[in-house]
């Protein structure tokens, strides 16, 4: 048991702990609910509402959003809706976050148990590294449509705002005030697991190309040009060396390294003497 967990941790993806803040960027976006509440203070005491509440929830139509608010001329109350409509952003950050979930936790289940059938053919790799990119893509996309959304929520939410929406309070005998804003913590924190998530997703890209062997493929291949290229992204120096050593030529490459790092380990010892 113990032996198969050692085996489990060491085989899983580096970053399987995906799933978990995908879950925390939609959970505390999805799941959000606010209130505000503004007092209409008329001069006719009577009419007045001292404590009128507003809730809204996600995906924050807040056009559909509506109050009971006093005319401040007899008993009368009429009806006051929110201005704005931020569900697209909201349902796009919540959508991509539901669907990251989905994906991480389907290949992390391939990855663990089908390991073999994922490095059978060099396929299953290659999707997963591009799924794995536009992932990356859609969450810095997503995260910053998002942030851009809850800035402007927050002031179509902000009992200042709201006040100049009730046609009573325009009047200057009627007074008008906040008395408490929405807290938004909740959405704060999905917004920072939004951009914790593009990081973590954009790292992982590195894990799964690792995977592609386009690094090794490419090297393989040789066109000249190709390879030079591959250069650029091969940081695995002991894995290019397996190949190299296929070719006669490369022997003695392999061969020269050695004289080059005496070389280099001359000067060291002399600055040693001194
Ligand atoms: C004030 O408004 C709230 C709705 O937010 C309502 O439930 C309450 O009955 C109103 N109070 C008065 C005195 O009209």
């Amino acid at each position: 048991m113990d032996q198969l967990m050692q085996k489990l941790s060491f085989e899983m993806r580096p970053n399987s702990s995906l799933q978990l803040f995908a879950i925390f960027a939609f959970a505390t976006c999805g799941g959000y609910s606010g209130q505000l509440r503004v007092s209409v203070d008329c001069m006719e005491k009577a009419s007045s509402n001292l404590s009128i509440g507003i809730d809204f929830a996600y995906p924050f139509r807040l056009y559909q959003v509506s109050f009971e608010a006093p005319m401040c001329e007899g008993m009368i109350r009429e009806r006051v809706f929110l201005i704005g409509d931020y569900s697209s952003s909201a349902e796009f950050f919540v959508t991509i976050a539901v669907f990251a979930f989905l994906y991480s936790l389907m290949a992390t289940i391939v990855y663990i148990f089908f390991k073999n059938k994922y490095h059978e053919n060099n396929q299953a790799p290659l999707i997963d590294f591009v799924v794995t990119v536009v992932f990356s893509f859609m969450w810095l996309v997503s995260s910053s449509a998002w942030a851009k959304a809850l800035s402007d929520v927050k002031l179509a939410t902000d009992p200042d705002e709201v006040q100049l929406l009730i046609p009573a309070c325009k009047d200057q005998t009627n007074r008008c005030g906040s008395v408490h804003g929405s807290h938004w913590s909740g959405l704060n924190t999905s917004v920072a697991f939004g951009f914790l998530n593009f990081v973590l997703w954009a790292g992982n890209i590195w894990f799964v190309f690792k995977e592609t062997g386009w690094h090794k493929g490419s090297s393989r291949l040789a066109g000249g040009g190709s390879e030079k290229q591959a250069g650029t992204f091969n940081q695995q120096p002991y894995n290019q060396g397996s190949f190299d050593q296929t070719g006669s030529h490369n022997i003695q490459g392999d061969l020269s390294q050695p004289s080059e790092y005496s070389q280099v380990g001359g000067p060291t010892s002399y600055s040693n003497q001194m």
